[in-house]
């Protein structure tokens, strides 16, 4: 059954790369396409590895606390508000898609990242400057604030109950942080599946990886607006359902928590069952037609994502070794190293 499963979804990740070169000439012509295809998928990603120049335990002799100090300002943050892990998650997706994973989205200032409404609601930002205030005292620009959101969103998935995974360190902080890159690299809750495959294929992640990815919506909330299109409002004031695909009592429920002309500050959970857990609920509730977003619920909606879903749904364990392997993708985006970037002494600015 596992080996099956893992047929599946090398086949998939492979589909989602060369869909159409597959379905041309020969038997012949095939396998020979097929076989460059994966040696080329081979050297790309041993490429990838050796100018990526990540490595595991990177600060092992530069900082050998750096790991421990991330994890323990994670810890205490998320104990004193468990909406911190939830944050932390969207913010290393938020930064690893604009410009890489380089800690851009940090930087303030006139016309930076986090100006643009798409990150307006983004959050998490005070755990990561106060991780680096402590690594600064020990061991003084050495380790980036890029590193700091990966190992501290990966320790915010454990911390609710997620799995752990080992990610290489060793990225560096990028200089450049502007409003418009944001648009064009994130993905909006609008997007139809064709759209979101596109992007996240952009960033060199598959459509498998996306469905993994989105169960980050298993923790963390969610405000008002940001489904408020799967409703319309009546003559009498009141929101009436527009995407019926929507389980009815769920959009019964989000209807009372954001009725019209609700405080934009009102949030919802984004798993209405178990919202502070890392667990496999997200997909156990798109399975019951509750999906928050649409881009979510369209998940459902597409046979080859679709059957990802059901098999994330009747087991967390594979849903957990999935996770490990996509978010290893996601926090190598587009990152620097060597002499790229530099290592920022505080995360709000570049160093010139
Ligand atoms: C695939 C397309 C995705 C779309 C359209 C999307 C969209 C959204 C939106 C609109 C919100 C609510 C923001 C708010 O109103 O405060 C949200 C929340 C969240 N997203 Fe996504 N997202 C996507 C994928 C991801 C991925 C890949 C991750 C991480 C790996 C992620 C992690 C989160 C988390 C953890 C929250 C909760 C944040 C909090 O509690 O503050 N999302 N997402």
């Amino acid at each position: 059954m596992l080996d099956e499963r893992s047929h599946l979804w090398k086949t998939l990740q492979i589909q989602c790369i060369a869909p159409k070169v597959l379905k041309i000439g020969s038997m012949e012509t095939r396998t020979r396409i097929f076989s460059v295809v994966i040696s080329s998928l081979f050297m790309f990603s041993f490429v990838c590895f050796v100018k990526g120049s990540l490595s595991f335990n990177f600060y092992a002799a530069s900082c050998p606390s750096a790991e421990l100090i991330i994890r323990d300002t994670v810890s205490s943050s998320s104990s004193a508000d468990p909406s911190i892990p939830g944050k932390l998650l969207r913010l290393v997706f938020h930064d690893c898609f604009v410009e890489g994973c380089d800690a851009s989205l940090m930087l303030q200032g006139n016309n930076t990242e986090q100006s643009d409404p798409g990150n307006r609601s983004v959050g998490g930002f005070s755990v990561i400057d106060s991780a680096k205030r402590v690594l600064e005292k020990f061991c003084p620009g050495t380790v980036s604030c890029a590193d700091i959101i990966a190992i501290a969103a990966r320790d915010a998935v454990e911390i609710a109950g997620g799995p752990r995974i080992m990610i290489p360190t060793g990225r560096r902080d990028g200089m450049v942080s502007v409003a418009s890159n944001v648009r064009p690299n994130i993905v909006d809750t609008s997007f139809s599946m064709d759209e979101m495959i596109q992007l996240f294929a952009t960033k060199g992640l598959s459509l498998p990886d996306l469905v993994v990815l989105s169960g980050a919506h298993t923790i963390g909330t969610a405000h008002c607006n940001s489904f408020r299109d799967r409703f319309e409002e009546d003559s009498t004031g009141k929101l009436r359902l527009v995407d019926k695909t929507l389980d009815s009592d769920y959009a019964n429920m989000l209807m009372e928590q954001c009725p019209a002309g609700v405080q934009p500050s009102i949030k919802v959970n984004n798993d209405p069952q178990t919202s502070l857990v890392f667990d496999n609920m997200y997909y156990q509730n798109l399975l019951h037609h509750k999906g928050l977003f649409q881009s979510d619920s369209v998940l459902i909606s597409n046979d080859r994502t679709k059957i990802l879903v059901e098999d994330f749904a009747n087991d967390q364990e594979f849903f957990f070794e999935k996770w490990g392997q996509s978010f290893l993708k996601l926090t190598s985006v587009g990152v620097k190293s060597g002499d790229m970037g530099e290592i920022r002494i505080s995360c709000a600015s570049t160093n010139s």
